[in-house]
This record gives structure tokens, C-alpha cells and sequence, in this order.
């Protein structure tokens, strides 16, 4: 019997990870320290349970068996990161050659289980001697970025042919520098928005080298975290202010990397406020150099806008949230084991965005996932009983196929995550896997999704 949700021809199936939520061994094989090692050093009450890097899942040891794993539900494709500070210590300067076996490893074992690897350049670990020189605010840190951007594609373009410069660049924007949750838990928005500027800077400089490097085969990309703005209603002000929120936390990337400028009401909003980023002469004709080939999208929920009612002092420093309040909004469905809304169109509100304004550029699904706190509530003979999650994909592959159907050029689809793995704050607080992870012993447990996804790889599509 014909299947009812079908996927194109050789879409990719698997999922994603980084480097920091997984490999562990934060001290060994050479590593040196990045941001999150320094900060749980510091502060290690900010973090769920007290929990740090050096606790994940162990993937640095376990790389073998766990892509054995990935092998036997179905993966033809998997996304990780390379640790900058691993790979570099200091972040510039000499190449670590453990690190270079280590990944040199890793990528063999995928490839000889027939999983095309897709890597990340930069998933939120900056090394912490160049955080000490300003991180992403110091223009000379994105010189050292291209330099170690040039030193993967040599070691590792061989064999990776598909290559992301940044994961959420916003993130470590928001984080970092707007909202505390990253160091340096700098709260100053004219900060923040040079900082996304460098980064998009140092986006375009490692696309000039990737194609200087002629990778045959390469792809060159960028993961966005595309979080479609909604306005609470019709009302003039939440259409501005939904306006304004898509602009600063979509479009100061997603415009750059794919049409190669920035939005000019971007533009407008910040020079409205005096907060345009330092820019050097030349910087227009480099950022049109960074334009992708190939656009991740991370998609996790919405972004529901209602203006408000009181603007601080319009003339002092914007802060994204002035525009708007993503507060309460009766009739959402949300997760009810970790509390984000869940709305499966959006995915597909994405995709249409992306066909007919970005031409609609080659993408793929680079994360979507369901958190769930205290999953062991869920075991039932012995399997985590996972059928939320089993929904939560079907909910959304619904809608990617739809969009598929309708023309807009979807490549494949990779849940966040692979296993059970250390997020950030929340260290373990929230898991995310097809596999469960003991954080004692590292045993990893398949949960019933596991199972569930292995099909469908296999088949290429499900049954609703
Ligand atoms: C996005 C990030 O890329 C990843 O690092 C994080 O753990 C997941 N989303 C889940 O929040």
C-alpha cells in the first residue's frame, strides 16, 4: 500500500548535536577551554543541578558505538560540530593533532556507515582566550575565525562536503548580550547588535575561504533558528511590532546569508536609534560574497507579538523587547513537559517564506525537537514511552511535506537530537533524544521514537 506521506528521492533522514552538548572529555586529547567550560568554573549555580561540560553524553569516547546506533535507526546524514578550542587551543595558532584524529575518526566512522556527515563551524564555543580579547565585539577574533574556518576545510574537506559557518547566530546575541543566559552576560543592546554584525562578518569571510578552498562537491551554509513572527492582532502597532521582531531576530541573519544585504527597515530601525554597528569600508561588497548555498532551519516554536503599550525613551538604545511581549496568549497548544508552544504549520509558514522571497534557496529542517523535563516518568517496559514526541514529528513532518508538495525546495529533516544531551543552563534538565542517556553510566537506551523514526527512514515517508 502506497504510503500517505512520501518524501522526495533521497532525503536526508538524521539528526543533530555539538560538539559541547556531547563530547565531553573537556579536559582531555588537548583541549583547551572555551566560554562554558570558564563559566561553569565560575559560576556553577547558574546551571540546572549544578551540572557543567564536562559531564555530557561522552561522545568523544563512545563516537564508535554511537554511530553504530545512528546506523541501525535509519540515519543517512548527521549533523556535529567541531570544537574550535579542541581543535585550535587558544583559538589561534598551533593545530591539535589528537583533535585532528579524534574528528578524522568520527568522520570515517560516518562515512563508512554510509552517514553523509554535515558540520558545524561555530555552535556558541568560542574559546575563552579570545572571549578574554572581546569575542565576537573584537574584529580581529573574525580574522581568527577564517583562519581556523580554512584549517577544517583543509583537514576534513576531503571527505565533508557539507559545511555551516554558524549555528543560531542569534543566539549567542540574545544570550550573551541582551538576555543573560551566555556568557558574558553582558546586557547592552548596542553591544549585542555589533556582535551580530561580526558574526555575519565572519560568516561571508569563511564562505570566501570555503570557495577559495574548491571543495569538490562542498556546500557551504548557514543554520538559522527562523522563528516566524506572528502579530497578536491587527492592531497597527502589534503589525509593527511583529515587523520589528522578524527584522532583528530573523532577518539580520537570514537576509544577509541568502540575499547578501541587509533589510534596509533594519537598517532604518537601528539608525533611528544611533545603534548602527562599526562597519569597515569594503563590508557591503563582503557580506554579498557570504551568500549560501544551502540554508539550515531550526524550527521550535513561534514568536507571538503584541506591541507595548509604553515605549521607554524611544532615543536611548533599542532593545528588541521595547517592540514587543511574547507574553501569555490564550489557545495555544503548548509542550506540557517543558512549556514552549508547539504549532506545526509554522514549519511550513517557514518554507513558503523561503520559496517565494529567498528564491527559494536549498534547505533543510537542521533542528526540530520536543524537550520533555523528567522523561523517566514515561518508561513502560523499560522503553520511555516517547509518543509525545512521535506526535510532535509527525505534527510537523505533516506540514514539511506539504510545503514540499507545494514546490519549495525541502532536502530533509533532523531532529535535535540524537541522544539525551547537556543543553546549555539547563544542562540535563530537558532531554531531547531518539536514545536516552544514563548520565552516570552513559548507557544509551533507545525510546520508543527510536524505533518509530528507524521506519520511517527506512520507508522514506509514514502513514498519518
Ligand atoms: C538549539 C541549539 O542549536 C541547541 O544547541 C539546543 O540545545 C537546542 N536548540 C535545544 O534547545
Amino acid at each position: 500500500m502506497a504510503l500517505q506521506y512520501k518524501f522526495p528521492k533521497g532525503f536526508w533522514w538524521g539528526s543533530a548535536t555539538s560538539a559541547t552538548q556531547i563530547e565531553g572529555a573537556a579536559d582531555e586529547g588537548g583541549k583547551d577551554r572555551n566560554i562554558w567550560d570558564q563559566w561553569h568554573e565560575n559560576e556553577p549555580n547558574r546551571f540546572f543541578d549544578g551540572v557543567g561540560p564536562a559531564s555530557t553524553s561522552d561522545f568523544y569516547h563512545l563516537y564508535k558505538e554511537d554511530i553504530g546506533l545512528m546506523k541501525e535507526i535509519g540515519h543517512n546524514t548527521f549533523r556535529l560540530s567541531i570544537s574550535w578550542s579542541r581543535l585550535i587551543p587558544g583559538g589561534r595558532g598551533e593545530i591539535n593533532p589528537e583533535a585532528v584524529a579524534f574528528y578524522n575518526n568520527v568522520i570515517n566512522e560516518l562515512i563508512a556507515q554510509e552517514i553523509e556527515p554535515f558540520v558545524t563551524l561555530y555552535h556558541f564555543d568560542m574559546p575563552f582566550e579570545l572571549q578574554e580579547e572581546g569575542g565576537w565585539e573584537n574584529r580581529e577574533v573574525v580574522e581568527a575565525y577564517a583562519k581556523y574556518a580554512g584549517e577544517c576545510f583543509r583537514l576534513f574537506g576531503d571527505r565533508v562536503k557539507k559545511w555551516f559557518t554558524f549555528n543560531e547566530p542569534i543566539v549567542p546575541v540574545e544570550g550573551g548580550y541582551l538576555y543573560d543566559f551566555h556568557y558574558p552576560n553582558v546586557v547592552d543592546a548596542r553591544r549585542a547588535v555589533q556582535v551580530a554584525y561580526h558574526t555575519m562578518i565572519a560568516h561571508a569571510k569563511a564562505v570566501g575561504v570555503f570557495r577559495a578552498a574548491g571543495i569538490e562537491e562542498g556546500q557551504i551554509g548557514i543554520i538559522l533558528n527562523l522563528t516566524p513572527s506572528y502579530p497578536r492582532s491587527q492592531h497597527p502597532a502589534d503589525l509593527k511590532a511583529s515587523d520589528a521582531a522578524d527584522l532583528f531576530f530573523n532577518r539580520s541573519f537570514l537576509d544577509p546569508a541568502v540575499l547578501g544585504e541587509y533589510p534596509e527597515e533594519l537598517v532604518e530601525m537601528l539608525r533611528e536609534h544611533g545603534q548602527l554597528p562599526h562597519a569597515e569600508k569594503g563590508d557591503q561588497k563582503l557580506v554579498k560574497s557570504g551568500i549560501v548555498d544551502i540554508l539550515g532551519v531550526n524550527y521550535y516554536q513561534p514568536r507571538r507579538v503584541k506591541a507595548k503599550e509604553h515605549l521607554p525613551n524611544p532615543y536611548g538604545p533599542f532593545m528588541p523587547d521595547w517592540y514587543f511581549d511574547n507574553y501569555e496568549m490564550p489557545g495555544r497548544k503548548m509542550n506540557p513537559y517543558r512549556g514552549w508552544e508547539i504549532y506545526e504549520k509554522g514549519i511550513y509558514d517557514i518554507m513558503v517564506n523561503l520559496r517565494d522571497n529567498y528564491g527559494n534557496i536549498q534547505s533543510y529542517i537542521a533542528e526540530n525537537g520536543m524537550g520533555v523535563e523528567d522523561e523517566s516518568r514515561f518508561i513502560g517496559n523499560g522503553v520511555i514511552q516517547d509518543d509525545y514526541r512521535i506526535e510532535f514529528i509527525i505534527g510537523h513532518l505533516t506540514w514539511l511535506h506539504q510545503a514540499i508538495e507545494e514546490g519549495c525546495n525541502v532536502k530533509g529533516y533532523h531532529l535535535w537530537s540524537f541522544m539525551d544531551n547537556w543543553s546549555w543552563m539547563n544542562a540535563y534538565k530537558n532531554r531531547y533524544g531518539f536514545f536516552s542517556v544514563d548520565i552516570e553510566t552513559k548507557k544509551r537506551t533507545p525510546k520508543k521514537s527510536a524505533h518509530w523514526i528507524k521506519q520511517v527512514a527506512e520507508q522514506n515517508g509514514f502513514n498519518g
